[in-house]
C-alpha cells in the first residue's frame, strides 16, 4: 500500500505550526463521534495529536473514518488549526492544535488488544507479559525503556571519556560453580559436555587485565538460575568493570564519578562525593542490613552492655550464648495501642523472632510488662543509651547474633514504612558498604563459601588468619547501596596465586578441583598478573530505582516472570526428539 512518509511525528506540532499540510502516521489510541464529527487521537512513540473528520469538510474522508478502531494503523494528510480556547488540552504537549484531515489511508486493521494502551491500567502483570508487545506500545512503559536508553549513552560516553575499553565475552562459557546455578548449554559436537551462560564475566575481564587492557567494561547480559523476586531476573544486565594498578579507594572515584553523572543526566541532582562509608559490621549492627536504606534514621542500638548483669533470664540466657540484645527507639510513638503492638510483634515473630519486647517511655519511668524484671539503673542506661524521651517508643529483640540483627532491621524499614518517613522529595540515599567477611560459614554443608566471589582479595593484615580463623578475614570488597538496594558490588582481586591457593584452601575446594574448574585462571595469574579490581553493577536495578519503578521488570523490555517463564513466547518449552538426539541428551519421566 502506497503512503506518504510523515512530515511530522504525533508529539511534535504546535501552534507555530498552524496553517501547514502535514501528513502523519501513527496508530488510533481513541475514537470519538460526536454528532457526525469524528475525533481521532492520534499516536506514535513521541505524543499524540487529535485529528478531525468533518462530513462538511471531506464528505469520503469522513465516511473512511468511521471504519477507524483502537490500534488501527492509519496515515492522514490535513491541515493545521488552532483549537478553540475551550477545547484546548493542556495534558498533551499538541493540546492546542488540531488536524482537519483532507486524507485517510488505513494501513493496517487491529483485533481488540486484551487491555487499553494507556498509563495505569488495572490489568494483570500476566496478561501484560503475554502481549508484552503492547504493554511497551504505553506511554509509561516506553518512558521508562527511553530512560534506560539514556542511562546506556551516559554510562558510555563516561567510560569512553575515562579511557575505558568496551570489550565483549563469551557468552558460552565453562561451567565454574559458584556463587548461583548456572543455566547449562549442551554440546551437540563434544557428547554429554556442556557450556554455561556466564553468571557474570568475572573470569574474563581478570583475564584481561593480564593481558594489559587496564581499564576495562562492558554493558553485558547475565544468567543466574536462582530463586527469583522483584529485584532479580534470571537474565539480566551489568555494567561490569575492571582496572589495573588500583586500591579500592580509584574504583571507588571511578564510581562515584559515574554516579554523579547520572544523577545530573537522570535526575537533574548534584550528588556529593565523596560518598559516605560505613562497614560491613557496622551496617548490620545499626541497620541490621549489609544494604541499609539511609534516607531515615531509626539506627539500631546494640544493649549488651546495659544488661551485661541483669537477672532477667531471657536476656543473660542470649549473653552467655554470644547471642545479642538489641534496642530501637520510635520516637513519638509512646502511644500504639496494644493492637498495634500485637500486629508488629506477630510482625518480627513471622521472621523467626521469639517475642518482641516493647516499651513506652512515659514521664513516671518505663511501661512494658517486662519493666519490671529491670532494674533502676538498667532502665536508666537504657534510656540513656537509646537516648529516648518521655513519648517514644522501644523495642528490643535478643537472639543469635545475625538474625536478631536482620530482623530489627526490617522492623525498621517497617516502622518507616507505617510512619510514611520516606517522601517523594527525600534525598536519595548512595553509600558504600565495605569490609565485607571474606567467608560465610554454611551450617547445611558445613564448609565456608566466598562472600562474593573466590577470586576477592583478604585485606594484608588478615592474610594469617586465612589459614588460623577464616571466618574473620575481612575482604576488600565493597558494595554500592542505593535508597536501600544493592546496585553495585565488587573487590580488589587476589592477583598472587600463591594466595588464591590459600583461599581455596580455605574454601575446601582441593587442589585438583581447583584446577579443574579455575585452571586457566590460576594459570594466567602466573604470568605477571597485574594488581586489579573492580566492580560490576546491576543495571535493571539502577534503572528501576532511577525510574522509581517497583520492579525490575518494568525496564526490561521482554522480562520473566518470577518463576522464569517468558509468557509471550511461552519458553522454556518442549524441544523435539530429533533436537535431543542431536545433543545426546534422554529426559527423563
Ligand atoms: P554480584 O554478584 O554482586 O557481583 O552482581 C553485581 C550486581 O548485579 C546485580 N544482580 C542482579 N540483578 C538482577 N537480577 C539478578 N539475578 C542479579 N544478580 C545480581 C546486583 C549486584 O550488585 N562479578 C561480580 C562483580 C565484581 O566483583 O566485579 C558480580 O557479578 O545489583
Amino acid at each position: 500500500m502506497q503512503f506518504k512518509n510523515r512530515t511530522h511525528t504525533c508529539g511534535e506540532l504546535r501552534e507555530k505550526n498552524i496553517g501547514e499540510k502535514v501528513v502523519l502516521n501513527g496508530w488510533v489510541s481513541t475514537r470519538r463521534d460526536l454528532g457526525g464529527v469524528i475525533f481521532i487521537d492520534l499516536r506514535d512513540r513521541y505524543g499524540i495529536t487529535q485529528i478531525i473528520f468533518e462530513p462538511n469538510h471531506n464528505q469520503e474522508t469522513h465516511n473512511a473514518a468511521k471504519e477507524l478502531r483502537g490500534e488501527y494503523v492509519i496515515s492522514i494528510e490535513g491541515v493545521i488549526e488552532k483549537r478553540s480556547e475551550d477545547t484546548v488540552n493542556l495534558s498533551l504537549t499538541t493540546g492546542t492544535i488540531d488536524v482537519r484531515a483532507d486524507k485517510l489511508l488505513i494501513l493496517n486493521k487491529a483485533i481488540t488488544p486484551p487491555f487499553l494502551i494507556q498509563d495505569n491500567i488495572d490489568t494483570n502483570e500476566e496478561t501484560r507479559l503475554k502481549y508484552r508487545f503492547l504493554d511497551l506500545r504505553r506511554a509509561e512503559m516506553q518512558k521508562n525503556l527511553f530512560l534506560r536508553h539514556k542511562m546506556y549513552q551516559s554510562v558510555r560516553s563516561y567510560f569512553d571519556e575515562n579511557d575505558f575499553v568496551e570489550i565483549e565475552t563469551p557468552v558460552l562459557m565453562k561451567s565454574t560453580p559458584e556463587g548461583a546455578r548456572d543455566y547449562l548449554v549442551p554440546s551437540r559436537i563434544h557428547k554429554g559436555k556442556f557450556y554455561a551462560l556466564p553468571q557474570s564475566p568475572q573470569t574474563y575481564k581478570q583475564l584481561l587485565m593480564v593481558s594489559g587492557f587496564d581499564k576495562y567494561y562492558q554493558i553485558v547480559k547475565c544468567f543466574r538460575d536462582e530463586d527469583l523476586r522483584a529485584d532479580r531476573q534470571p537474565e539480566f544486565t551489568q555494567i561490569d568493570v575492571e582496572m589495573s594498578f588500583v586500591q579500592q579507594e580509584d574504583v571507588f572515584k571511578v564510581v562515584e564519578g559515574l554516579m554523579k553523572k547520572l544523577f545530573k543526566n537522570v535526575w537533574n541532582k548534584e550528588l556529593k562525593t565523596p560518598l559516605q562509608k560505613l562497614t560491613y559490621s557496622d551496617a548490620i549492627e545499626k541497620y541490621g542490613s549489609d544494604k541499609p536504606d539511609l534516607r531515615f534514621g531509626l539506627e539500631m542500638v546494640t544493649l549488651n552492655n546495659v544488661f551485661a548483669n541483669t537477672e532477667f533470664k531471657v536476656f543473660n540466657e542470649q549473653i552467655a550464648n554470644n547471642g545479642i540484645i538489641t534496642g530501637l527507639k520510635i520516637p513519638g510513638c509512646g502511644d500504639y495501642t496494644r493492637n498495634q503492638l500485637d500486629v508488629l510483634t506477630e510482625f518480627v515473630k513471622k521472621q523467626g523472632a521469639g517475642g518482641l519486647i516493647w516499651m513506652r517511655v512515659k514521664k513516671e519511668g518505663l511501661e512494658a510488662p517486662v519493666a519490671k524484671f529491670f532494674t533502676q539503673d538498667e532502665k536508666q542506661n537504657l534510656v540513656k543509651s537509646l537516648n529516648a524521651r518521655t513519648g517514644d517508643l522501644i523495642f528490643i529483640l535478643t537472639g543469635p547474633r545475625l538474625k536478631t540483627f536482620s530482623i530489627m532491621g526490617s522492623l525498621r524499614l517497617e516502622m518507616a514504612r507505617r510512619l510514611d518517613l520516606i517522601k517523594k522529595d527525600t534525598p536519595p540515599s548512595l553509600i558504600w558498604v565495605t569490609d565485607f567477611p571474606l567467608l560465610e560459614w554454611d551450617e547445611e554443608t558445613n564448609r565456608y563459601y566466598a562472600m562474593h566471589h573466590p577470586f576477592t582479595s583478604p585485606r594484608e593484615e588478615d592474610l594469617e588468619l586465612l589459614e588460623t580463623s577464616p571466618g574473620d578475614v575481612k575482604a576488600k570488597a565493597y558494595d554500592l547501596v542505593l535508597n536501600g538496594n544493592e546496585i553495585a558490588g565488587g573487590s580488589i582481586r587476589i592477583h598472587d596465586s600463591s594466595v588464591q591457593s590459600k583461599m581455596f584452601k580455605a574454601l575446601g575446594i582441593t587442589k585438583e578441583e581447583a584446577e579443574l574448574k579455575f585452571g586457566f585462571l590460576l594459570n594466567a595469574l602466573k604470568y605477571g598478573a597485574p594488581p586489579h579490581g573492580g566492580i560490576a553493577f546491576g543495571f535493571d536495578r539502577m534503572v528501576m530505582l532511577f525510574t522509581g519503578s517497583q520492579s525490575i521488570r518494568e525496564v526490561i523490555a521482554f522480562p520473566k516472570t518470577s518463576s522464569a517463564i517468558s509468557l509471550m513466547d511461552d519458553s522454556p518449552s518442549l524441544v523435539s526428539d530429533e533436537q535431543l538426539n542431536e545433543l545426546h541428551i534422554k529426559i527423563k519421566k
